[in-house]
């Protein structure tokens, strides 16, 4: 299947500058050793096969709108942007609280807006850096000026708790990104690549949805198989995204990956020789939290001061679909 590229843009151009990062993760904490209580599995195999050690589980009064809204509100805090200025939102879910309204109207609603439009993106634990491309191109086309792009997922309420091989590997929580058009010489989003194969659509599946009369819905996956692909896609993609730059491995600064597999991500820093502490893992604390992981771990490192202005960015993830894709940006 061809890949859709966007063109990589000269500099002194038109870009979408990332100029705020927001995140929110509900309040209740479960641990490996909690899991463990109530299923056959123990700490050590989700720690050695994964990384992941516990996550965060949206409780009563949390939702896919109000984790996106406190994710969208700190990000425009940091941008310092007043919502009256926001043109649209973009949300990547799986997972939203009703099948419409859409959580990015939800979103607007929240914060108060009132100018604009807003829609969700479905690509699984992909979502986010298709709404980021969708985002990018919109504001290189110049419809719009500043747009906030939006990772949220609620999993806790589609897995099947009894399910050990796919229970465990999961999260709630949400992370934000305002991005803003503006001439600029080096910064802002340099590419994004996106990819999909939907023969390979029932490697990573939820088997239902409202409307569908199957009874119980919950997320399916062949581990082991989407563990191969993943390899395979994803250093692929982020082989393309250097290329399409003309750039080496040696160049990036950060690599802010999807966190579904401490495996995964450190076989991609190896490839990229890329040092650990050049890497941002956030998997051991928020497991995976699909599309809301890249935008939730780069608001750390932006905040705790690790990734600076200036710095070049790669993001890459693959989820269901399957989907798959990669972003290099300066901040
Ligand atoms: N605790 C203990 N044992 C378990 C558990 C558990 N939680 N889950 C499975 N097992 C058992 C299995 O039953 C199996 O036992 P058997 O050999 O007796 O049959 C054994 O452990 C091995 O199972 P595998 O599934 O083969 O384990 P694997 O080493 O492949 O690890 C994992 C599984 C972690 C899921 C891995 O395959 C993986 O990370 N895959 C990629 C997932 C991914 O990247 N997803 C990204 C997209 S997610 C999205 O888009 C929504």
């Amino acid at each position: 299947m061809q890949s859709v590229v966007q063109q990589t843009v000269q500099s002194g151009e038109w870009r979408s500058r990332l100029t705020g990062v927001g995140g929110a993760l509900p309040k209740n904490v479960i641990t490996n050793e909690e899991l463990a209580e109530r299923l056959e599995t123990s700490d050590e195999w989700i720690r050695t096969r994964t990384g992941i050690a516990q996550r965060h589980i949206a409780g009563e009064g949390e939702s896919a709108v109000s984790l996106a809204t406190e994710a969208a509100r700190q990000a425009l805090e940091h941008a310092n942007v007043s919502s009256a200025d926001v043109d649209a939102i973009i949300v990547a879910t799986s997972t939203p609280d009703q099948v419409f309204p859409s959580v990015a109207v939800r979103v607007q609603a929240a914060l108060g807006i009132e100018q604009g439009f807003g829609f969700d993106v479905s690509a699984a634990c992909s979502g986010f850096i298709y709404a980021l491309s969708t985002a990018d191109a919109m504001i290189r086309s110049r419809q719009v000026s500043r747009v906030l792009v939006i990772g949220v997922e609620v999993f806790s309420r589609l897995l099947d708790w009894e399910d050990r091989s796919t229970c465990v590997l999961f999260g709630d929580g949400a992370g934000a990104v305002l991005l803003e058009g503006g001439e600029t010489q080096h910064e802002g989003i340099l590419s994004t690549h996106l990819h999909a194969d939907g023969r390979l659509g029932d490697l990573l599946y939820v088997d239902g949805a409202v409307g569908c009369a199957s009874g119980k819905v919950a997320l399916k996956m062949h581990g082991r198989e989407v563990f191969r692909h993943a390899v395979v896609r994803l250093a692929a993609a982020v082989d393309e995204a250097l290329e399409a730059n003309g750039l080496k491995g040696s160049d990036v600064q950060w690599l802010v990956p999807h966190q579904a597999n401490l495996r995964i991500i450190d076989g991609m820093a190896k490839r990229l020789a890329l040092p650990p502490e050049r890497v941002v893992v956030t998997v051991d604390r928020h497991a995976n939290t699909s599309a809301a992981s890249i935008p939730l771990a780069l608001c750390e490192a932006v905040h705790d001061q690790r990734i600076k202005k200036g710095d070049l960015v790669l993001m890459e993830a693959l989820g269901g679909g399957l989907t798959w894709g990669s972003a290099l940006i300066r901040l």
